[in-house]
């Protein structure tokens, strides 16, 4: 089995991980966490989500998180866009990449973003035209591609079909997400092997929640399949507001020590990463949810 030598990673904790945060995190906590997140070696951070206010209130300091941050020229920077609204104001914060997300099954889509799948995509190509106007890379989402809270099981030619529109409208990278956690290896491959029909391998990455526990060994399978690239959450933050019961993405932590100890490059210093999981969990007031966080930081107690 040939596993890709290197891996990208995002870091979707500022964003996916926090989302979900009743209480709210002031905006210095949600940018130290990326200053500490891009100390630790990673390259790709998303950052926030320029969302109804009403909708999602813990991302209402998108500008300010944006306007906070000390970048760094080897870092990118993304932020999640819904429509031409949330598109205009993001383009103030100077994103690299803006992120469309759309879903796999109508409930979801409708839940989430209040229209149907077709219309969704009515939404984002202007946003898609828009961002490659200014030179901003467009990456797309679909949620739900293996299972749906509403709707149960979802058949690969629905991930097939919004790859397919993503596709049509010009997004240039696709992320296939179990939202819910509730996929495992082979139909999480059958979900990536559905986008692979409109994307290249090089265009895809996978963005797993573990609510079964189930994402190390569905990013195992993706690996199989040559895909390089994952969204992962430090401390295994997070849920989505619209997805009930759903955990975090699987821990940066986790798929950081999996990829090392198979002799895959992140350019992650797993230590610093701890340190990073550990500010935002203390901040929180909890454990990072993570098994190799917890390993380390039980070691480091001894
Ligand atoms: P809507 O209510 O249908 O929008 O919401 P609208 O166009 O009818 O406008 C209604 C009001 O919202 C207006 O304000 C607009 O100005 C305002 P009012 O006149 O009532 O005062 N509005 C906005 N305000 C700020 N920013 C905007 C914006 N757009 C409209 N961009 C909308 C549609 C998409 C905005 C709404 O449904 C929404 O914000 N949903 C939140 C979706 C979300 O953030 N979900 C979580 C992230 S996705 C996710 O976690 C999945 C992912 O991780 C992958 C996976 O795991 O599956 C990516
Ligand atoms: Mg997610």
């Amino acid at each position: 089995m040939q596993y890709p030598d290197k891996v990208k990673l995002v870091d979707v904790g500022p964003r996916d991980g926090l989302q979900n945060e009743k209480t709210m995190v002031p905006a210095a906590i949600k940018i130290e966490l990326v200053h500490r997140l891009q100390a630790a070696g990673l390259k790709e951070i998303e950052v926030t989500s320029f969302v109804s206010p009403k909708w999602v209130p813990q991302m209402a300091d998108a500008l300010d998180v944006m306007a906070g941050i000390r970048r760094r020229a080897d870092v990118r920077y993304s932020v999640l866009t819904p429509n031409m609204k949330g598109f205009e104001t993001a383009a103030m914060s100077k994103p690299d990449e803006i992120v469309v997300f759309a879903a796999a099954s109508e409930a979801f889509s409708q839940r989430n973003i209040n229209c149907s799948i077709a219309e969704s995509i009515e939404r984002f190509a202007p946003v898609v035209a828009a961002a490659k106007a200014a030179g901003i890379y467009t990456r797309g989402a679909i949620s739900c591609a293996v299972g749906c809270p509403y709707e149960g099981d979802v058949a690969p030619k629905q991930v097939e079909r919004v790859a397919r529109l993503m596709k049509s409208i010009g997004v240039e990278h696709m992320g296939v997400a179990d939202t819910i956690g509730v996929g495992t290896p082979l139909k999480v491959q059958h979900a990536l092997d559905a986008a692979l029909k409109h994307y290249a391998l090089d265009d895809i990455s996978g963005h797993f929640h573990d609510t079964y526990g189930q994402a190390l060994g569905n990013t195992l399978a993706a690996l199989q399949l040559g895909v390089w690239q994952f969204d992962t959450s430090i401390a295994g933050l997070g849920g989505c507001p619209y997805a009930k019961g759903a955990t975090g993405n699987v821990a940066t932590e986790d798929v950081v020590y999996m990829l090392h100890g198979m002799g895959i490059e992140t350019g992650i210093d797993l230590d610093k990463l701890v340190d990073a999981g550990q500010f935002i969990s203390e901040f929180l007031d909890r454990l990072p949810n993570s098994n190799v966080a917890t390993a380390l930081l039980n070691k480091r107690v001894v």
